[in-house]
């Protein structure tokens, strides 16, 4: 019995053939327990030989099935970790990154070149009283140029910003001339009731731009918009400056770069002129410094505004501003900086 049921222990392999095999040896029905059953039949000198040897018996073969049992976990657990097992050089899989907004990747450029000749960068609120996005800005209560800029109001005094210039107003009314001239740039988003068709968007952005110094000339005014337009479109491109009119400049300029398409020749995007306008800009009224609190006898200086959506759309050939605010992943992905 012991030599057979070792002999069938080894050819024992997995968990339940094992707990067969020991319900079967040493069970209640197995032929260990008869034997021990059997012993009130024997006589009292056979029954200590008989069941010693049982006893023995029964313990050579529980030790074996524990054995055997240790083994086959062993085994299990060998084909699972191998199973398992990860292969650490495989390439990973990328995760997927976000990636800055085109517009912003434009005002992140622009901010970098101003930030490099000592402007400050700050933002002011979209949420804006009349008083700084209009009064202050030279555009009294009943000023016929508010038609310009039809905006939305929240309350007779509040309104969503029509533009960045209140920023001018703000920063002029905070700064202290005792410690140097100011030089500043404001990024925003701006409201116009609008309607929404490829060139008009309801909600856009502006980057305002104010210099207020001692003896700040329109040519200072020139040179930093050749700045702006060769790093955002390259050397070969130029800037013109046609008057125009604003409430808060004067003289008030509009400035055309280099058509992106002819390169000046004169085509169907330039209309022949072979100039796109891009901004516009001028010498900050007296009235606007007045109104802030600066010395215009002694003070003064440019401001300019521009659209970074515009820039965008010139830049990379975009006939439809909506594109930017749809969040559309396939058409902002192709402004992706991931390489
Ligand atoms: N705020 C003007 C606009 O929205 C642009 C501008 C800014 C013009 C500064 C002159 C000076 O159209």
């Amino acid at each position: 019995l012991l030599n057979q049921g070792l002999e069938d222990l080894k050819s024992t392999s997995e968990q339940d053939e094992l707990n067969e095999l020991r319900v079967h040896l040493l069970g209640k029905k197995g032929p260990i327990t008869k034997v021990l059953r059997g012993m009130k039949d024997l006589s009292p000198e056979e029954r200590p030989v008989v069941g010693s040897f049982a006893n023995e018996v029964r313990d050579r073969l529980q030790e074996a099935i524990d054995a055997r049992k240790e083994e086959i976990d062993q085994k299990l657990l060998t084909v699972k970790l191998e199973k398992e097992k990860i292969d650490v050089t495989l390439p990973g899989k990328p995760a997927a990154r976000g990636n800055a907004h085109v517009i912003q990747q434009i005002i992140d450029q622009i901010e970098d070149l101003f930030l490099g000749m000592g402007y400050q960068v700050l933002s002011g609120p979209e949420v804006e009283e009349d008083r700084y996005n209009f009064e202050m800005m030279n555009l009294p209560k009943d000023h016929p140029a508010r038609d310009m800029q039809d905006t939305f109001y929240i309350t007779k005094d509040i309104l969503m910003r029509t533009q960045t210039s209140p920023m001018q107003a703000r920063t002029m009314e905070k700064h202290d001339f005792s410690k140097g001239p100011l030089k500043m740039i404001s990024p925003g988003v701006v409201y116009r009731r609008d309607t929404d068709d490829p060139t008009h968007s309801h909600q856009f952005h502006q980057v305002e731009g104010l210099v207020i110094d001692k003896h700040v000339t329109m040519a200072d005014l020139k040179g930093t918009l050749e700045l702006v337009a060769h790093e955002l479109f390259g050397d070969r491109f130029d800037v013109r400056l046609r008057p125009s009119y604003f409430p808060f400049t004067e003289p008030s300029v509009e400035a055309d770069i280099t058509c992106f398409n002819c390169g000046g020749k004169g085509c169907a995007v330039c209309k022949h002129t072979g100039w796109i306008e891009v901004l516009g800009a001028g010498m900050v009224h007296p009235n606007v410094l007045k109104m802030a609190g600066v010395d215009s006898d002694i003070y003064g200086g440019f401001a300019f505004g521009l659209g970074p959506d515009r820039f965008a759309m010139l830049k990379y050939g975009v006939d439809d501003i909506r594109n930017f605010y749809l969040d559309d992943e396939r058409f902002l992905n192709q402004f992706s900086m991931k390489g």
